[in-house]
């Protein structure tokens, strides 16, 4: 019998267990390794809902494949990049995503990667393992300043809200670019909106918090770069595709710019030529919202809004 519900990849606290209270049949795939195309299709075919993550791409060729039967596709991430909006309007087919919970969590992400590179804590930590730090010297590890400093917001949603809210309290000066004006923040938080290439000039500190779309892909290229100041730091806890990857390691090779801290590469989990050798970069492996409290939100989350779907209901957190 065909399951009601896929669910692509393993999932932390709370798992399936939602669904099951819920009363649907779930087909788990209980693998932390990206689900094939052909498996996905595969397991899909016949089912009602799929509980879906950003390395399952949602084309019309799986949408097909799922059959006429697929009402929903709930990403367990507030980005949808890997699914066909237009395709899964045309099929009747609802996609939600998990915004709100994970805001607070990718913001701590976006910092904690700013600080780890402006105060060069992986090059200390290795340095202090490795057994090699001889005394506290005046010259060792120079970093760049953080408290007072600009800090340029691309994307002023939720999470770029809550790095600039994140960068008040550390007295920094806020910019921010983004297709509309955000009354509420810069009365907030005194941000001022500039056009983009005013923030890479002035900026101290690049945060990238934009969705990524057609207008948004590549948005950081060689000539952005080129515009940054040679003493900045570009932090993209947000989609690897808005940077381009091969003009930031030269970027930052050159001393273009000074350092980069990166959740999120173009083409994860490979990243550009030349990139993991560089030590003014930190790299983490797309954990924005990996907390143990955030994930059991988004799981849960990602949980009701397929019950809802399939019970006939509007789900809590359609994208719209
Ligand atoms: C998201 O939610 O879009 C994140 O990138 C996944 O952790």
């Amino acid at each position: 019998m065909t399951a009601d519900v896929f669910v692509t990849r393993q999932l932390p606290e709370p798992g399936v267990a939602p669904l099951l209270e819920g009363g649907v049949e779930v087909d788990y795939r209980d693998d932390d390794s990206g689900c094939p195309v052909a498996e996905l299709r595969e397991r899909s075919a016949g089912v009602r809902g799929m509980l879906t993550v950003l390395s399952d791409r949602l084309d019309a060729a799986t949408m097909d494949a799922a059959g006429p039967d697929l009402a929903v596709v709930a990403n367990c991430a507030v980005g949808f990049d890997n699914i066909d909006l237009a395709a899964a309007a045309e099929r009747g087919i609802v996609v939600a995503n998990t915004p709100d919970v994970l805001t607070e969590a990718t913001a701590d992400l976006a910092w904690a990667l700013l600080m780890a590179t402006a105060r060069r804590i992986v090059e200390g930590d290795r340095l202090v393992r490795s057994g090699e730090w001889r005394s506290p010297s005046l010259v060792l590890l120079l970093g760049a300043p953080v408290h007072a400093k600009t800090l340029g917001v691309i994307g002023m949603g939720k999470i770029g809200a809550a790095v600039a809210r994140r960068g008040a309290g550390f007295g920094m000066p806020i910019l921010y670019h983004n297709r509309s004006r955000r009354p509420e923040v810069e009365a907030e938080l005194g941000a001022e909106w500039v056009e983009l290439d005013d923030l890479l000039e002035r900026s101290d500190f690049v945060s990238v918090n934009a969705p990524l779309n057609d207008t948004s892909r590549h948005l950081i290229d060689a000539a952005a770069l080129a515009r940054m100041r040679p003493t900045a730091i570009l932090v993209n806890a947000g989609r690897g595709p808005i940077v381009d990857e091969v003009a930031l390691v030269e970027a930052l090779r050159s001393g273009r710019i000074a350092g980069a801290g990166l959740d999120v590469f173009e083409r994860e989990p490979v990243l550009a030529d030349g990139l993991a050798e560089l030590d003014n970069v930190v790299l983490m492996p797309h954990v924005g919202s990996a907390t143990t409290e955030t994930r059991a939100a988004m799981v849960r989350l990602t949980g009701e809004n397929i019950l809802a779907v399939l019970a006939g209901r509007e789900p809590p957190t359609p994208v719209r």
